[in-house]
Parts: C-alpha cells; sequence; structure tokens
C-alpha cells in the first residue's frame, strides 16, 4: 500500500544554504582534550593495530543469516543514502574534512578513522567504506568515550574501535559479543570476547545522540529521550525493539517483556520506509531481485511499525450545552523514545481533522495537503522548529543551535489539541475524521537536499528519480466518530 501526496515540481528552494561561515567555531563550555579525541568534532577513538577492519562480505560466509537481516537496513544504507549524500556535500562545501568528519564517524565510521573518505560520494570508496555502519564496526565497539566529556553523556561517536591486536604470530582479529563464546567461536577466522556493552543502550547511544559539531546543541536526542522515559525504567533497550520482528517488538513494547535470546534479528527497522522504498527501486534497477525483495519486506516493515507506535481518540467539548470544541489525544503508545525522535525539524507527523455535516458538507478542515503537497498553516504538527543565529533553518545542522519549539510526545505520553469548530443552526450531528499522517521531509526539504547529491551518484540512473519525488505519506492512525451539536 503505497499512499502518495501526488508529484510535483517545487522550484523555490531554500536558498539560504551555506550563508553562514565555519566561524560559530567554539562552543564556551564544552572543552575536550583534542589530544584523547583526535577526529573531534566526532569523539570516535581506533585503537590501532595491524589488525584491519573487515568487510561484511566476509563475515557473511560464516554468518550468513546475520548478514541477510542487516542487508538493507539503514545501518548498511547509512553511507550511500541519497538524501545523506546530499547533506554530506552541503557539509563539506561549509567547513570540509574538519566538519564533515563528524558526519562520517557515525555514517562510516571505518571509512573516517582509516582516512578513506576524503569528500562527499561514493567513488572509487572500498566496500567496506560503502558498508557504513557494517558488522565490524558494532562487533569492534570495545568500550566507549564520553566520561572524558563535559556532559559525560554519550554522543557525536562517542565509542572505542578496536578490530584486533597485533599478536606473536602477526595480528588477531578480535569480535565482541553478547554471549559468552563456545570453545571455536570465530572458526579460526576471529578471536571472540564477551562484552556487557552488547547487551546495553550505551551501544547504539553514541550514533544515537547528534550534537551541533561546536556549539554542542543536542540536534537529535533519541537515547537521552529513551533514557529519561518508562521503557528504560523497564529495562526494555533499544534491541529489544528495532532488533526484533514485529510481534516481539509489540511484546516488548506492551508488556515489557524482554525477547529471548532466539527472537533477536539485525533488521534495525524504524520508520524510514523513504530509504528502504529507493534503494527497493534501485535494486530492481541494477537487476537484484533478492535484494529488492529484501527491501521490500523492510518498507513494510517500517510502515507498521510507524502504524503500531500511536493511537488517537477523539471527545466533544460543549460549553453551555453547544458543541464548541473536538479535542483530539494523541498517544505515543510503542515508540521507546519521542514521536517523532531524531531529525524531529525535518520529519514530519501531524493531525488532519475535517468536520462534516450530516449531508457530508465539511465544516471544518486543518491539515489536509495541498495539490502541491503542502501543509496548510494552521496544521498541528509534532515537531520542532530549528533555529540559526540569524535565521530560521530546516535540516542543515551545522546551522540549527537551538529549537524555538518541540511538540514531539514523550513515550507512554500523550499530547491533546483542540479544534473550535463553529457549527451552524439547523446541524444535529457532526462527523469528525481524524488522521494521524507522517512523512520522512516535506517536499522542498527533500528537493533542496536530492538537488546538493554529487555527482558520483546518478539519482536518475541508480534510483529513477527524475525530479523531485513524491513525498509518500503514511496513515499511521485513521479514526472516525459522530457527535450530536447539543449535549446529550
Ligand atoms: C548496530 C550494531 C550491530 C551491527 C551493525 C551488527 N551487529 Fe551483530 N549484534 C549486535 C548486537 C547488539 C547483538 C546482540 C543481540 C543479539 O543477540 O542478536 C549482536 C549479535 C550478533 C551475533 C551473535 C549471535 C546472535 O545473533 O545473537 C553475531 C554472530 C553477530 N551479531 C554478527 C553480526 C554480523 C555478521 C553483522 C553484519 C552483517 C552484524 N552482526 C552487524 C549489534 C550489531
Ligand atoms: C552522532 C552520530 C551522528 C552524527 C555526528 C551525524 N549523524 Fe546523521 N544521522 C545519525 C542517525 C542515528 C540518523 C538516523 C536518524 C533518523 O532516522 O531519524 C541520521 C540521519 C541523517 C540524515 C537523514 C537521512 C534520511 O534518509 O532521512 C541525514 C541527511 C544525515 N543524518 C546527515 C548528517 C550530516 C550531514 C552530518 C554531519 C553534519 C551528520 N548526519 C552527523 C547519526 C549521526
Ligand atoms: C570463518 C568463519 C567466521 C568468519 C569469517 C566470521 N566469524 Fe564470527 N563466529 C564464527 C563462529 C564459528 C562463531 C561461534 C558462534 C556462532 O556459530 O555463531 C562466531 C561468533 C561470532 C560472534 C558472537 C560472539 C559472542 O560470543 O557473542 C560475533 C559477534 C561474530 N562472530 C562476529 C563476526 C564478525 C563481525 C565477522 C566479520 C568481521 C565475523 N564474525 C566473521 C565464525 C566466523
Ligand atoms: C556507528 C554508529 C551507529 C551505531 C553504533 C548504531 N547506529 Fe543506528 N543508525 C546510525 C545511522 C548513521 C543511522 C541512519 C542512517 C541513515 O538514515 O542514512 C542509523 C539508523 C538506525 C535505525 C533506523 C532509523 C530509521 O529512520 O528507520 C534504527 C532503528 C537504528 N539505527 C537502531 C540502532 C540500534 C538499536 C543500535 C544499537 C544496537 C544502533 N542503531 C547503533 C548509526 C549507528
Ligand atoms: C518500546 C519500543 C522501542 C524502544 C525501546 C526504542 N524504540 Fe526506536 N522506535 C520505535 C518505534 C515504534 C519507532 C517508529 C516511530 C518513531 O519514529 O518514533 C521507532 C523509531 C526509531 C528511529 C527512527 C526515527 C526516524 O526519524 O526515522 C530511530 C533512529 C530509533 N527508533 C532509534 C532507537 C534507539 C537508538 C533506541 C534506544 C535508545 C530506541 N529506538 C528505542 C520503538 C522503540
Amino acid at each position: 500500500m503505497r499512499k502518495c501526496a501526488g508529484a510535483f515540481l517545487v522550484l523555490m528552494l531554500f536558498a539560504t544554504v551555506g550563508l553562514c561561515t565555519v566561524a560559530s567555531a567554539n562552543s564556551g563550555y564544552f572543552h575536550v582534550n583534542r589530544e584523547f579525541y583526535p577526529y573531534y568534532p566526532s569523539l570516535v577513538r581506533w585503537n590501532k593495530s595491524h589488525a584491519p577492519f573487515t568487510a561484511p562480505e566476509v563475515c557473511k560466509d560464516c554468518h550468513p543469516k546475520q548478514y541477510e537481516e542487516w542487508t538493507g537496513s539503514l545501518h548498511a544504507l547509512a553511507f550511500q543514502d541519497p538524501l545523506y549524500q546530499g547533506e554530506l556535500n552541503k557539509t563539506y562545501k561549509f567547513g570540509g574534512q574538519q566538519v564533515a568528519r563528524q558526519c562520517n564517524g557515525c555514517h562510516s565510521p571505518a571509512g573516517m578513522v582509516t582516512g578513506e573518505i576524503k569528500g562527499p560520494g561514493i567513488a572509487d570508496l572500498s566496500s567496506l567504506a560503502l558498508a557504513g555502519v557494517s558488522c565490524d564496526i558494532c562487533h569492534s565497539i570495545s568500550g566507549t568515550t564520553h566520561l572524558e566529556t563535559p556532559s559525560h553523556e554519550p554522543e557525536n561517536g562517542s565509542f572505542i574501535l578496536s578490530p584486533g591486536v597485533d599478536s606473536e604470530n602477526g595480528i588477531s582479529l578480535i569480535k565482541r559479543g553478547p554471549w559468552k563464546p563456545g570453545k571455536d567461536c570465530g572458526g579460526g577466522f576471529h578471536e571472540c570476547t564477551v562484552s556487557p556493552l552488547h547487551l546495553s543502550a550505551d551501544l547504539c547511544a553514541g550514533c544515537h545522540q547528534v550534537y551541533h559539531y561546536s556549539d554542542h546543541f543536542p540536534l537529535e536526542t533519541t537515547y537521552l529521550e529513551w533514557k529519561h522515559g518508562a521503557y528504560a525504567q523497564k529495562g526494555i533497550l533499544c534491541q529489544d525493539c528495532h532488533m526484533v520482528d514485529l510481534k516481539t517488538f509489540i511484546k516488548s513494547a506492551d508488556d515489557y517483556r524482554k525477547p529471548l535470546r532466539s527472537e533477536y534479528r539485525h533488521y534495525f527497522n524504524g520508520a524510514n520506509y523513504l530509504i528502504y522504498y529507493l534503494a527497493e527501486q534501485a535494486a530492481l534497477k541494477a537487476g537484484n531481485v533478492k535484494k529488492a525483495a529484501i527491501l521490500k519486506d523492510k518498507y513494510q516493515m517500517a510502515i507498521k511499525r510507524l502504524q503500531l507506535a500511536a493511537d488517537l481518540s477523539i471527545s466533544p467539548v460543549y460549553r453551555d450545552g453547544k458543541l464548541e470544541e473536538i479535542k483530539v489525544e494523541v498517544k505515543n503508545i510503542r515508540a521507546g523514545h519521542n514521536l517523532p525522535t531524531s531529525l524531529t525539524n525535518v520529519r514530519q507527523m501531524w493531525l488532519e481533522l475535517t468536520a462534516l455535516d450530516g449531508t457530508g458538507k465539511v465544516l471544518f478542515t486543518s491539515g489536509t495537503l495541498d495539490a502541491r503537497g503542502h501543509l496548510p498553516k494552521n496544521t498541528r504538527i509534532f515537531d520542532s522548529e530549528g533555529r540559526g543565529d540569524q535565521f530560521h533553518f530546516f535540516l542543515n545542522r551545522w546551522v540549527v543551535t537551538s529549537f524555538t519549539k518541540n511538540e514531539t510526545i514523550p513515550p507512554k505520553g500523550y499530547k491533546d489539541v483542540y479544534y473550535g469548530i463553529n457549527v451552524p443552526a439547523g446541524v444535529k450531528q457532526v462527523t469528525i475524521k481524524a488522521r494521524l499522517r507522517y512523512r520522512q521531509a516535506d517536499p522542498v526539504v527533500a528537493e533542496d537536499v536530492l538537488s546538493a547529491v554529487p555527482a558520483s551518484i546518478n539519482l536518475e540512473q541508480t534510483y529513477g528519480i527524475t525530479n523531485t519525488p513524491a513525498m509518500p505519506v503514511v496513515d499511521m492512525v485513521v479514526k472516525q466518530a459522530v457527535f450530536g451539536s447539543t449535549r446529550p
């Protein structure tokens, strides 16, 4: 089921990109030891030895199941993602490698620390660098570095990568996993070390907390939203919702039930159905039917996960016996963090409300997309609004240093939205239709980012994108109710 808002061309771009200089340089209070953090503003450290990082295709030989689950995940796509590449290109133009290595430190850590990634684009890179957040990133993480910062909170890639050590007979690769290794663990290819970090949300935290590269403003705060919420208190981790299938996810979210060991899967499935869709188109164009099928499953899983995340209830508000307002309660029932999370100034989750009289005549609307896919001014949208020093910006994370509002809904929390309605005399009953709708970004923002994709990515050849893509909209919840125009 693909519900599209319709294709259109957006001519007006946000021409404000790039007006700021790297000058916003240093934060007043976030002083760190630059020697301890050689890749600053990324807080990654690399325990260097002769032991190399290993590409996922090598792990595949002995771990085909994990490989197939990870294939096509947002982690596998984290570097090649065309929206990432568009933003990365703009970052390089703004601040060069100095700023961009912060991005690559999370989107392709091995490619960043080895120095392989020197600019935007995907040309001439090894399969390891292209693989983004690959097997050998997570399974080489041997510790964290955030205790050396003033905040002591994980952020901006605050982990240590140790793919192996130099040993008497050359090198030994060491892979870290959650379980006590058996006798033949590693099949002669790697040693195994048990790592409690892999059974903790701290493994994910270093990448799922994004701060402004110099002013240290928290741009994406998924980890802290989770940590301050109900699920963290009950011991339900990121892994328990994102590394399992939908059935198991529902049990983690509803009953706070910890998944069984046999239930974990390397899906890392979240909400970003758009990228799965684009990657599926690319796989089909490349003739890779098997990969396209995997991506289609992930696309459907992401839509389902979004639809399972929220609920709505509609109720009437009478004053002096007369229907004056409609109240809609929007509930975050299953997201382990705020809904939406991460790029909250870009993602769009909004309420569409229509009031009709008994003959089907529309009395009131809010949040209905116009023919060009734009939201009307009176829309109730659950987002944040980023602000730079001088202007309002949507996306560019080297600019946003504060939020003017944040309307996202905390875990197991809710927001009440009220709509005043004027019921004409003679109308006895009012039908209310409410939809909670979602898309990755406004089409203008998507167009702006895609227009910055570097030349080594041919959007038309690879993805079949010619002009602005229609931004597909998902209905998360659809509800309807009928109320009398006077108090019953
Ligand atoms: C984002 C981090 C991350 C990435 C990327 C990742 N893993 Fe894992 N892996 C984990 C975590 C967390 C666990 C523990 C949960 C579990 O039991 O699956 C795990 C468990 C495992 C295990 C133990 C057996 C099991 O499934 O329980 C193996 C083997 C494994 N991963 C291999 C791989 C391979 C191969 C890849 C790449 C194709 C990969 N991992 C990518 C985080 C990651
Ligand atoms: C601390 C780790 C981290 C850093 C640093 C980081 N990102 Fe990300 N980025 C993420 C995570 C995690 C997501 C996924 C969030 C989500 O899905 O909402 C993401 C998502 C994105 C997306 C959205 C992709 C999509 O398909 O919607 C873009 C674009 C992006 N990042 C660009 C950048 C750029 C450019 C920089 C550097 C200026 C950067 N990121 C720095 C972790 C990071
Ligand atoms: C030659 C085969 C072989 C290759 C190649 C290989 N592994 Fe393994 N690995 C094993 C075997 C055998 C085990 C034992 C457990 C099992 O069967 O899953 C294991 C176990 C693991 C575990 C679980 C450790 C634990 O106790 O929790 C992780 C994590 C892991 N491998 C990661 C990787 C990663 C990442 C790669 C690629 C960089 C990789 N492996 C490549 C054979 C291999
Ligand atoms: C090395 C950095 C890194 C680590 C460690 C990491 N992630 Fe991610 N993760 C990313 C980036 C970067 C993206 C976004 C890629 C993009 O949108 O292009 C992402 C995307 C995701 C998504 C998909 C989001 C969506 O929009 O659909 C989920 C779910 C996710 N990560 C969960 C986890 C979990 C669970 C862990 C810990 C077991 C983890 N991640 C560890 C960097 C990381
Ligand atoms: C109780 C289940 C649950 C837990 C625990 C949980 N999540 Fe999620 N997550 C969801 C659901 C449902 C969604 C889809 C709705 C949304 O976007 O918030 C989601 C979405 C996401 C996204 C995609 C956001 C986007 O814009 O596309 C990322 C990234 C993510 N989660 C990372 C994490 C990380 C990291 C943790 C741990 C710190 C975590 N999640 C804990 C259920 C959970």
